[in-house]
């Protein structure tokens, strides 16, 4: 449309002027929309002095780190990729406490950021794709989700490093991102991601994050989200995803008694993620999940639905 046309020539003109023509700016990539987009209006603006650095903590989704890095090869992206899931797992481990999880694995990230634009040199500034609820959320008393949980893992990063920031969405709410991602020609798959969150599926796993722990999540959330979006539910939800839980529990197999883990669903509806409601998903939907999982999953044996609304519970399990 004419308005984000205009905005969007508005923004790039203006970073243009901002940064100099000696000046690099880095920026941190997620593969999630916000981010994304930021880097690409970085990157119309001046080019390849835009760095993007994106890092594979390890406790990303299944074949997630293929997908990113193919989609920054198609958008033209100057990009680093680091992969530091060894450093992540390590400090990670014997860790069960949720905010502690959180701690250090923001702390992780600003380091090893750091490290990579310390190879890049002359970095000046950093490009964020903070949001116009994100701005509100850290100017006022912070919101209730920022208290509780620290959220904002990485926001200790620009005044550490000394950089000056870049904020070309600050003024702008998720749906606006989305015309603008629409616009800019970004696909339908970025478009419409669901939200996923800084720590990944370390927040999703309950007790200590191992290997072996990661990967019964990581085969278990992709055949949720596999069915989730055959059945066309993707898009009609906030979030959709597998959860591992810290128990074992008693089940069958032939003759035999197993004593295996149990995944939990959830899924929920919202428009702003400080109130949820459990999706009221279709029973067949939930039985095709279910059998899939405890099928092909090895080492689960059970599968919940998670029926709580935020409030009380969080969306989240962690
Ligand atoms: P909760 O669990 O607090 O989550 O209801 C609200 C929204 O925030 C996401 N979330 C996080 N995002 N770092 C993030 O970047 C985090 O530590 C974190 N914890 C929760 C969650 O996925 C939901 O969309």
């Amino acid at each position: 449309t004419w308005t984000m046309k205009s905005f969007i020539e508005r923004v790039v003109e203006e970073i243009r002027q901002k940064v100099g023509p000696e000046e690099k700016v880095i920026c941190a990539l997620s593969g999630g929309i916000d981010s994304t987009v930021t880097a690409v209006l970085v990157h119309r603006a001046i080019g390849e002095r835009l760095v993007c650095i994106f890092v594979n903590n390890g406790l990303l989704r299944k074949g997630e780190v293929e997908s990113v890095l193919n989609l920054m090869a198609s958008l033209g992206l100057n990009l680093r990729y680091v992969d530091a899931s060894e450093r992540f797992l390590e400090r990670l481990k014997g860790v069960t406490d949720p905010e502690k999880k959180r701690q250090i694995i923001g702390h992780t990230f600003i380091e090893i950021f750091e490290e990579e634009a310390k190879k890049v040199g002359d970095v000046t500034y950093l490009a964020q794709g903070t949001l116009y609820p994100d701005v509100i959320e850290s100017v006022s008393f912070k919101g209730p989700s920022a208290t509780i949980k620290t959220h904002h893992n990485v926001g200790a990063l620009p005044e550490r490093m000394k950089l000056k920031l870049i904020e070309p969405l600050r003024e702008l709410f998720k749906d606006e991102v989305r015309e603008i991602a629409r616009e800019l020609g970004l696909p339908e798959d970025i478009i419409y991601r669901q939200p996923f969150p800084g720590p990944g599926l370390a927040i999703r796993i309950l007790g200590e994050v191992t290997k072996d722990r990661l990967e019964i999540l990581r085969e278990a959330d992709a055949i949720v989200l596999e069915e989730i979006k055959k059945s066309g539910w993707y898009r009609k939800v906030w979030q959709s995803f597998a959860v591992l839980l810290p128990i074992r529990t008693v089940g069958v197999m032939g003759d035999y008694r197993t004593y295996e883990h149990v995944i939990a669903i959830r899924c929920v509806d919202s428009v702003d993620a400080m109130t949820a409601d459990w999706t009221r998903l279709p029973y067949d939907l939930l039985a095709r999940l279910s059998n899939r999982i405890i099928n092909e999953v090895r080492g689960v044996n059970r599968v919940v639905y998670d029926i709580s609304s935020k409030p009380p519970a969080t969306i989240e399990w962690e």
